[in-house]
């Protein structure tokens, strides 16, 4: 297991070695990488196991956030293969993946911005995010997570499966590269680009906190795993 020392200077090193590489629109990004995508991913196997094991068993109907190709779903539909879920994700080709993968399933995709999406008020028992909200700075983050805590139902929860930050100097690394990055390109701030700019864990439980959220669990594998309750 690496020291958090040997990671920091591993990642310093990768920004180095990266730092020409131009940075690329989001859906680009990921339609680019299909082909491979899901081996790619297979690394945080064991994390979508727990996500999968962490989801109550009584919940009937799910928001899924960035649900990509589903590879959380995989898991999830294989302990409840009833469970109705809304996938959305500005990515069409990673959509038309999973609809390829479970079209026997209840699945409704939406092909839209998760910002942008009316989740409804009272409407979910989860909603869930795996890997995808690390492309984005706080104050998105903020606004979302008070939308979340609207859209879920009574005591329904907010699972988030995320890249989360060493210490603070991690966090701080990649969001100054990230900004940086974004203004010698010339980049617009509607515009999404794929850099990682995960939160420390602190920074991401306050906003959640802040959005009303109480914390249940946290587990750590591969990615960090938050339970988040609708407190009322
Ligand atoms: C690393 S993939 C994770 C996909 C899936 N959750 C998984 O674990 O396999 C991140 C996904 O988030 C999606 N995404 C990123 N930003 C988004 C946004 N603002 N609205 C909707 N989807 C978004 C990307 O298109 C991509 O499919």
């Amino acid at each position: 297991m690496q020291s958090s020392e040997e990671y920091m200077q591993n990642l310093r090193q990768w920004l180095q070695d990266t730092a020409d590489s131009p940075l690329e629109e989001m859906s680009d990004f990921f339609t680019k990488r299909l082909y491979g995508y899901e081996e790619h991913m297979s690394i945080w196997e064991e994390s979508y196991r727990i996500f999968a094991e962490i989801l109550p068993l009584d919940c009937q109907k799910i928001l899924d956030l960035g649900c990509g190709t589903g590879l959380e779903l995989d898991r999830i539909w294989q302990k409840n293969p009833g469970l109705q879920v809304t996938g959305v994700d500005l990515c069409e080709p990673m959509l038309d993946k999973l609809l390829e993968k479970h079209h026997d399933k209840p699945l409704t995709t939406v092909v839209q911005d998760y910002f942008q999406y009316d989740l409804g008020c009272c409407k979910w028992d989860a909603v869930i995010s795996f890997e995808s909200l690390h492309h984005f700075l706080p104050r998105r983050k903020k606004e979302l997570y008070r939308k979340i805590y609207c859209s879920l139902k009574g005591k329904g929860v907010f699972i988030l499966g995320d890249y989360i930050a060493c210490c603070d100097e991690e966090e701080q690394l990649l969001r100054n590269i990230y900004l940086q990055k974004r203004k010698q390109s010339a980049i617009p701030d509607p515009c999404y680009v794929h850099f990682d700019i995960p939160l420390t864990l602190d920074h991401e439980i306050e906003l959640l906190r802040n959005a009303g959220f109480i914390i249940e669990k946290i587990l750590n594998g591969s990615a960090t795993i938050i339970l988040a309750r609708k407190g009322a």
